[in-house]
């Protein structure tokens, strides 16, 4: 396993989630536990783009449960349907929210949160948690991002 990342950021968010991908794909391979594996995904996707926060909530019964992530501590527990994140489990869908505040119910955990892109996390055919990541910047996250994260939260699955 490479145990450093290298980091090139002069260059298109495209190009830079492939440049990522296949080093993710390095730092998982051969490791099955999956705790480490989320965390070590979380440090790379923070160490490349610089994110406010990003990192997974994990489904624990009705609720997500917040699990490896990179950036200020956050809340601890959402309901299915609450906020963004409960609302990605409850739609097993990607969900891109250009303005936090326009999104009816959003969860606050840090007021400097401006938008976000939240993904369901599958394995098995089962949503086991979300990926969500939270930038100080409206509109940060578009269908690049959406597709490129889908990839990453994919090989979780592999
Ligand atoms: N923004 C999320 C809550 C989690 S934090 O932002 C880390 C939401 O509304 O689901």
């Amino acid at each position: 396993m490479a145990e450093d990342l290298h980091i090139i950021t002069d260059i298109s968010k495209e190009e830079q989630y492939r440049s990522l991908i296949p080093q993710i794909k390095a730092l998982i391979s051969g490791e099955d536990d999956q705790i480490a594996n989320l965390a070590n995904i979380s440090a790379a996707l923070k160490e490349q783009f610089k994110w406010f926060w990003v990192g997974f909530y994990l489904v624990k019964g009705d609720e997500l449960v917040l699990g490896p992530f990179q950036g200020p501590v956050a809340c601890t527990r959402i309901k299915k349907g609450k906020g963004v994140c409960g609302a990605s489990w409850e739609q097993a869908e990607t969900l891109v929210v250009p303005d936090v505040d326009a999104f009816p119910g959003h969860i606050a955990c840090a007021s400097a949160s401006r938008s976000e892109i939240v993904l369901p996390v599958f394995s098995n055919n089962e949503i086991i948690g979300v990926l969500d990541v939270d930038s100080e910047y409206l509109s940060h996250f578009d269908d690049i991002d959406a597709k490129y994260l889908k990839e990453i939260v994919n090989l979780i699955d592999a």
